[in-house]
């Protein structure tokens, strides 16, 4: 691949990376100035309607859209990896019941044995598989950490279920309507990737060091955790329950902007206008407030949209309206950022994978703007042995 010698020596500072192209990817397209985003060509808002959860981890890993046997075979491979291997199903009763979903998240996935788990070295075709093993063990990772914390014993795993149906289930605790099930997936579908984020800079800059997908998708995991990142989704549902009912969704915004807070779930770095996963989001949120008759935090939403755009000209990003979807399904808002981690898993190996295809070490540089060089005083140029 063709790199750009870029300006090695260059003394600007890009403050948050802002700007930055650190490489090529061919993975996802996210065109900010038309507010569209593109795995391997395909619009995102049409692979939520009409895709699969397999369908969009395939052409993440392999630019292709699987053909209907090869959709049938990565559902069967899913399936059949989903269970927990037995380090950690005596390991994952250790972790702190008090510890919040993401962190335990991340604890278990770090302790997934790395002996096994591809780097630059290994072949594509045992990356592809640790892809695929990282994909299908993330909702049961999730899942029986949330039932081990209420004290109850895993769910097995059901490898009739597709990915998505089993994932629903076992977060739920039964087998939902083709409707539900439906609606997951989108939302799945539309947290599969989303070029170079934060949390997908975080695993290609774990995987340039030539570390195992193990630890690029740990350090993922870590970052995706913040209010800012992956965090937001959690904070929205929690503005909700603040605010309580759509009428008072004015006040309490206008007194926050006040304040110079950021409300969650709006803004984003690179589109200009409306994150098009948000325009989806927003539907399906309608659709399920619809459906089971209970709109109010629905309501509540639109009510803060219509007050952060009046008050700061803000267009909404994909946290703001998916803990209503996750809501109207069953799922706690403790959980939002976990499942959106286990969304993110085909974005994340996939972008380790192109990373260790063109490996090249990410180590950008600090201005330094402290102290010049200077003589240590007098008085500490004696020995230091034995001195204490
Ligand atoms: C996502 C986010 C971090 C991107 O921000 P960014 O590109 O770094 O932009 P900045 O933080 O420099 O913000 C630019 C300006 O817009 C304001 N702004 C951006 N997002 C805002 C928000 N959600 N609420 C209030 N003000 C916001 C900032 O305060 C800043 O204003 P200032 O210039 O007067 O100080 C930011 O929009 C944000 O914090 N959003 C809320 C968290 C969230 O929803 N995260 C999920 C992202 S998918």
């Amino acid at each position: 691949m063709a790199r750009s010698t870029g300006n090695p020596r260059s003394k600007e500072v890009a403050r948050g990376l802002e700007g930055v192209i650190e490489s090529d990817s061919s993975i996802t397209l996210l065109d900010g100035a038309s507010n569209k985003l593109y795995y391997r060509g395909y619009d995102v808002t049409e692979l939520a309607r009409h895709s699969t959860f397999e369908d969009v981890a395939e052409l993440l890993w392999t630019g292709e859209l699987p053909t209907l046997s090869q959709r049938n075979n990565l559902l069967h491979r899913l399936a059949s990896m989903r269970k927990c291997p037995p380090g950690l199903r005596t390991f994952l009763p250790q972790i702190p019941r008090d510890m919040a979903p993401l962190d335990a998240l991340r604890t278990a996935m770090s302790a997934l044995s790395p002996h096994d788990a591809p780097s630059p070295g290994t072949d594509g075709a045992a990356q592809r598989e640790m892809a695929e093993r990282l994909t299908s063990l993330a909702p049961t990772l999730i899942t029986d950490l949330v039932r081990l914390g209420k004290g109850m014993a895993p769910l097995d795993p059901d490898p009739s279920l597709s990915h998505s149906e089993d994932f629903l289930r076992r977060l739920t605790g039964s087998i939902r309507s083709q409707e539900e099930n439906r609606v997951f997936e989108s939302v799945l579908v539309l947290h599969a990737d989303h070029e170079m984020n934060t949390s997908t800079f975080a695993a290609r800059v774990a995987a340039s060091t030539s570390a195992d997908m193990v630890s690029g998708v740990t350090s993922a995991i870590a970052t995706l955790k913040g209010p800012l990142h992956g965090g937001a989704g959690e904070q929205v549902m929690e503005m909700v329950e603040s605010i309580g009912k759509p009428e008072d969704a004015d006040r309490f915004i206008r007194a926050k902007l006040e304040r110079r807070e950021r409300i969650m779930g709006f803004g984003h770095r690179v589109y200009r206008g409306e994150d098009p996963r948000a325009t989806v989001l927003r539907e399906l949120s309608r659709e399920r407030a619809e459906r089971t008759g209970d709109s109010r935090i629905h309501d509540i939403l639109t009510e803060v949209e219509r007050s952060v755009r009046k008050h700061r000209g803000l267009f909404p990003n994909v946290d703001l309206y998916s803990g209503s979807i996750y809501h109207s399904l069953g799922i706690s808002r403790e959980l939002h950022g976990s499942i959106f981690a286990a969304a993110r898993m085909p974005g994340w190996t996939a972008h380790i994978m192109e990373e260790y295809a063109d490996l090249r070490l990410i180590c950008p540089q600090a201005r330094y703007v402290g102290r010049p060089p200077r003589q240590l005083p007098e008085d500490r140029t004696g020995v230091v042995a034995g001195s204490r």
